[in-house]
């Protein structure tokens, strides 16, 4: 049976950090630029929280990336190689924060995971709080436009009177950054949904993942009556369908829109690697 140790990180372990991370990791934490950079910051800023676990040949398979934020600790990344999984490699890990966290006299322990929830669960933490993600798979449905609706190109120059029928100008600056954000890749994201007789009913925009071609989230939604906004989302899974995606993804909370609501038309909650509901975990020492 082979045996581990936890030792501090040091800088030499950059590439089997990374290495870890990209064999580990189902979502973006394994893109390379960005856990390598920022553990290459951490190691020139603060490695107390930093942890390695290693065979006795002293082969690295695992790591740490914690912080002490005021009276927390939080965990940043947690990885364990697949082939050393289900060994207690990941509890050693977790130990080695906690036992930290007690030395500087931090009692709590946080952290976010969309897949690890049971991992944490298994050491004592709990769900404290859920950042609800979901998703409508566009693919294999008949999804066809609400009755009654028209949809176009939101163009620049609307923007001010776009600012009459939003109201609110905090709202409608929200509104403008999301428009902007999708201006410059990718115009026709921005939409809006006018009824037979060109009454503006809402605007929508959504952003193309990175990622994943495959999946558009929606970044802003605005409908004047909060009972429209439902079609408002209707109309924009529309569009997202016609151009040939293939799900359409959604953040709670958004006014005028229930999980249920969202359940009762299909929607599910969001388990892909790249776009998944998150779960807040805590542990008090
Ligand atoms: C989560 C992870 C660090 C656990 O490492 P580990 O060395 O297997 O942990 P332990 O052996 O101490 O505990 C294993 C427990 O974790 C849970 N678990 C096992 N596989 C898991 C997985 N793929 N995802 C989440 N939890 C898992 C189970 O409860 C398991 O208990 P069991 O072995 O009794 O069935 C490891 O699965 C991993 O690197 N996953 C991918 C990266 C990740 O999701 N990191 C956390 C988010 S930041």
């Amino acid at each position: 049976m082979m045996k581990y140790r936890i030792r501090q990180m040091k800088p030499s372990d950059v590439s089997s950090v990374v290495r870890i991370a990209n064999q580990s990791f189902l979502e973006t934490a394994r893109l390379s630029w960005l856990i390598g950079y920022r553990i290459v910051q951490r190691l020139m800023s603060n490695r107390e929280c930093l942890f390695i676990a290693e065979t006795d040949r002293g082969d690295p398979v695992g790591f740490v990336v914690g912080e002490l934020k005021d009276d927390r600790a939080v965990i940043n990344w947690i990885a364990v190689h697949p082939s050393h999984r289900s060994r207690g490699v990941g509890g050693m890990l977790l130990k080695a924060i906690e036992e930290k966290a007690r030395e500087e006299g931090v009692r709590i322990v946080e952290t976010g995971t969309p897949f690890a929830r049971p991992f944490y669960e298994k050491y004592g933490y709990k769900c404290v709080n859920i950042r609800r993600s979901m998703l409508l798979e566009l693919v294999g449905r008949s999804i066809s436009l609400p009755k009654g609706l028209r949809i176009r190109t939101i163009m620049l120059e609307e923007l001010p009177v776009l600012l009459d029928f939003i109201g609110d100008e905090n709202e409608w600056l929200r509104f403008a950054a999301a428009y902007f954000e999708a201006y410059e890749s990718d115009p026709e994201k921005a939409i809006l949904i006018t009824n037979k007789d060109d009454e503006t009913l809402g605007v929508a925009i959504s952003r193309g993942e990175k990622i994943c071609s495959e999946l558009v989230t929606l970044s802003y939604i605005f409908a004047k009556k909060k009972e429209d906004t439902i079609k408002i989302l209707n109309s924009l899974a529309y569009v997202v369908s016609s151009r040939g995606h293939r799900w359409l993804g959604v953040e709670l909370p958004i006014a005028g829109i229930t999980e249920e609501h969202l359940e009762r038309a299909g929607w599910q909650d969001a388990r892909l690697p790249f776009f998944w509901t998150m779960y807040r975990m805590r542990k008090k020492l």
